[in-house]
């Protein structure tokens, strides 16, 4: 007879298996479908506590529509999703919500993402109240201890979106998502839109609060030299599949499928004596020497920083 164990390998924070989704692209008059796009087609991954997976692709690859699958914020046509130990997509509306509460998202323009009407401290108090029952001065001690966690002055909670810079936005939909305390962060190019050395801060604070919290990043993005560096294992989608995935460093050293080197063959390669772009500059900055865990990285992306006017 097997032995039983309480201590068995532990079950991964997430385990999504041939998770698919399609879109209807043409309706007749009648409003039924006549055509329709295949954006997932068949996803199957696993990710651990306290781990970041990178997910890379082209555009129109699939990658978001993954992200939101996963927090079942669309429906997926099959699949299984597994969060925290629950099935996700077996979960009524109440249980929904409590899941959710522990699996934030972060998206790549805060200024469309975050309520304009809403003072930041509102922003971050909402999820204070529903989830925590925090009210008056307590919450208003957490929105300040939240917005000082993630570098921004107490004054901020009495201001409005539009008055920030997008990396300082940035921070406050993090400071939002924290707010619920979630094992599991969504990041939807979270730093495509910001300027190349605020990208290095955000990076930089993202790594932190994983490192504090044990946080799980599912970390989404098209950008190959990025995820390498930002991911612990990384997985390559390409027309709503993932062709390849692996260790990043592994991956981008020796690709096997043909797209991925095809992806990796277009990173921009720095040469001596050419004039740096502001890409490869970036590229350099961000692309690491194969290390065993990403907060190697660290001390790179600071120094990108330095040489980085902002
Ligand atoms: N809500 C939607 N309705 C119709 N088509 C969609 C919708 N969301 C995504 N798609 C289509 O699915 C494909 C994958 O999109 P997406 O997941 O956004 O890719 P990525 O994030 O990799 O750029 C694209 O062709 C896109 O047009
Ligand atoms: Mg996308």
């Amino acid at each position: 007879m097997p032995e039983t164990t309480d201590t068995g390998p532990a079950e991964p924070l997430l385990e999504v298996t041939g998770l698919r989704k399609s879109f209807v692209t043409k309706r007749d008059v009648f409003g039924r479908a006549v055509a329709r796009e295949d954006a997932v087609r068949g996803v199957s991954f696993a990710l651990p506590r306290g781990r970041t997976l990178g997910i890379v692709g082209e555009t129109g690859a699939g990658k978001s529509t993954v992200g939101r699958l996963v927090l079942r914020l669309a429906e997926p046509d099959a699949g299984s999703v597994r969060l925290l130990g629950e099935d996700v997509l077996a979960l009524g509306r109440r249980d929904l919500r409590r899941l959710r509460r522990r699996a934030q998202m972060i998206f790549q323009d805060p200024f469309a993402s975050l309520d304009p009407r809403m003072l930041v401290g509102q922003t971050i108090g909402e999820p204070l109240l529903l989830h925590a029952g925090l009210k008056g001065a307590a919450r208003t001690a957490r929105i300040v201890e939240l917005l000082g966690r993630v570098g921004l002055p107490a004054g901020t909670a009495d201001r409005y979106p539009h008055e920030f810079s997008g990396g300082q936005l940035q921070r406050v939909a993090i400071a939002r998502a924290l707010a619920s305390e979630p094992d599991l962060i969504v990041c939807d190019e979270p730093v495509a839109a910001l300027d190349v050395s605020v990208q290095a801060q955000v990076l930089n604070l993202l790594l932190d609060l994983q490192a504090e919290r044990g946080l799980s990043y599912l970390f989404i993005s098209h950008d190959l030299s990025l995820v390498r560096s930002f991911a612990h294992e990384v997985a390559v989608m390409n027309h709503g599949e993932i062709v390849e995935s692996g260790p990043g460093t592994e991956l981008f050293d020796r690709p096997q499928h043909p797209y991925t080197k095809e992806l990796v063959s277009a990173i921009p390669v720095t040469r001596p004596g050419r004039r740096r772009s502001t890409a490869d500059r970036r590229a350099a900055a961000l692309v690491v020497p194969a290390a065993p865990e990403p907060p190697v990285v660290r001390p790179v992306l600071s120094h990108a920083l330095e040489g980085d006017p902002s």
